[in-house]
């Protein structure tokens, strides 16, 4: 459990894809959160000494085998508890009352009647409009539980009960389709848990650097740099830390974006003045790749050449005791890395380029605690640049997973040439922050055209830009044609070999985002 925070929630997670959603939305309340087991035991609970519980939604039904259920002990700790869809389901049914499947699976926007002036729902106006997504739902209450709102098809769609600070919403208060849910969820931890609103990122950031001064003492770090926020904001932070006794390893592989190994130069060498060390593969990786279409192969082969050249420059770095790492919360709790958090979830593809965990170095994580978003946060409070702030995130293998097909120099450079377009006119477009990954896959497709009087058999370019929360769903951005056209527009004129650009209009799931 954190050491940064005073007063704290725990969201205990019951399989919800809007687990991580709810503790951000807890975090942007200024209530410092933490996902946690369903099944925690009301006594580690009661150790935790948290101001109140959010029980998740999650996708199981309340009376099927082996669903989930939670500590029965948890409602008798006295604590305000809050349970959404699923896990009110889960407090009704403990505590009494009926749960049945609906007709109809419910899924959408609807329009919800409040009909209590309960303490949940200051300051909501009497009809708002919620975000609905369930099977089952509660069809009658014991005389321990009051409904507070309704809609058309669902006469609970929130409840309390008379005597404990227990409540339930049917809807999702987490998600933007619900525009009432942040007011909701602040007068849960605000009004009812009587939290203050005590979480600050400033204040983290100088606890943070506190403590890693203390746990390094006079040793030296090793830090590797991507040209990602992760590991930059890592650096400024232990570079504001400890100064001089920190050494960072950039492993220029070949495959990153147009100008980025120059970008990291510039901030960590020339403005944070670490001891950089930049270990030039290019040749290394793409003599390794070479012959490569298959993507996992692809990812194998980087991770491996990564691992060889990190470890090699590490070996030539005297002194250094501590390896540091970017790891956030989201990578905790889905390596089931976290002491009370759920269990393993991970996506496996997404492990590999990192480092085995026999480098003989111990591990400082300074982020482990803290979502995307707050690490941006932190990095505009470190004084980082915002091109690497806001920065979209970027695979660890780099252009060779959006090279499809084979990855040869030509091939990377026309990709990185084409990549830099797409992100200039995005920017230029004051799009680049509304989209959340916005970039160029070469294909391994030629097409007719013609240039002049000459008939051309060239490239094929996609360019891909998504708008997501979380990475796991995602939408294609609906970007206006004029910006369209502009990229097409320049990627065929400037970039040679291009003779087509379309666009990508598949959304997560079922496409990735990603091409391989
Ligand atoms: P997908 O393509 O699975 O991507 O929808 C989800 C997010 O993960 C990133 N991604 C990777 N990141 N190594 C990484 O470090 C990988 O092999 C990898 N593959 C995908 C992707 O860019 C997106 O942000």
């Amino acid at each position: 459990m954190s050491r940064v925070a005073d007063e704290k929630v725990l969201v205990l997670d019951f399989g919800s894809q809007y687990a991580q959603l709810i503790a951000r939305r807890v975090r942007h309340q200024q209530v410092y959160c933490e996902i946690v087991r369903h099944d925690i035991t009301a006594d580690r609970v009661r150790e935790l000494a948290p101001k109140g519980l959010i029980l998740s939604g999650g996708p199981a039904s309340v009376y099927a085998e082996g669903a989930p259920r939670c500590d029965l002990g948890l409602f008798r700790l006295g604590l305000p508890v809050l349970g959404i869809c699923y896990g009110m389901q889960l407090i009704c049914e403990a505590l009494g009352s009926r749960v049945a499947s609906t007709p109809a699976r419910e899924y959408g926007r609807a329009q919800c009647q409040v009909t209590s002036d309960d303490a949940l729902f200051l300051g909501v106006p009497p009809q708002t409009q919620v975000w609905m997504s369930h099977g089952d739902q509660v069809t009658a209450v014991s005389d321990d539980f009051v409904s507070l709102a309704r809609t058309d098809t669902c006469p609970f769609a929130a409840v309390r009960h008379r005597r404990l600070p227990i409540y339930g919403l049917q809807f999702h208060p987490e998600v933007t389709h619900t525009p009432q849910g942040e007011q909701i969820l602040g007068n849960f931890l605000k009004g009812i848990c009587g939290c203050a609103g005590t979480w600050r990122l400033g204040d983290f950031a100088e606890q943070t650097i506190a403590e890693l001064r203390r746990r390094i003492g006079d040793d030296r770090v090793i830090c590797g740099l991507s040209g990602g926020v992760d590991s930059s904001i890592v650096a400024a932070l232990l570079a504001r830390a400890i100064g001089p006794r920190l050494s960072c390893i950039l492993v220029d592989n070949g495959l990153l974006r147009k100008g980025e190994a120059r970008a990291v130069i510039r901030e960590f060498s020339d403005h944070f003045k670490t001891d950089l060390h930049v270990v030039r593969a290019e040749d290394r990786f793409l003599a390794a790749l070479a012959g490569q279409i298959n993507p996992q192969e692809k990812r194998r082969t980087i991770g491996r050449m990564f691992i060889e050249c990190f470890a090699d420059e590490a070996a030539r770095i005297e002194g250094a005791r501590f390896l540091a790492q970017g790891t956030l919360y989201p990578d905790v709790i889905e390596s089931g890395g976290s002491l009370d958090g759920p269990a393993a979830t991970i996506k496996l593809h997404h492990n590999v380029g990192g480092l085995p965990e026999d480098l003989s170095f111990e591990l400082v994580e300074p982020l482990r605690d803290l979502f995307k978003d707050e690490v941006r946060q932190l990095g505009s409070q470190l004084g980082l640049p915002e091109e690497i702030v806001w920065r979209h995130p970027f695979p660890g293998p780099g252009l060779a997973v959006r090279c499809v097909g084979p990855v040869t120099r030509e091939r990377l450079e026309t990709l990185r040439e084409a990549d830099a377009i797409v992100v200039e006119e995005i920017k230029h477009a004051g799009l680049y922050r509304q989209t959340s990954q916005s970039f160029a896959v070469l294909l391994p497709v030629q097409s007719v055209g013609v240039m002049g009087d000459a008939r051309t058999y060239d490239d094929v370019v996609a360019v891909r830009s998504i708008d997501s929360e979380d990475f796991m769903t995602a939408d294609w951005s609906h970007l206006p044609y004029e910006l369209l056209a502009r990229i097409s527009t320049r990627i065929i004129n400037e970039v040679s070999g291009v003779n087509r650009v379309v666009y990508d209009i598949s959304s997560k799931p079922p496409a990735t985002i990603e091409w391989e």
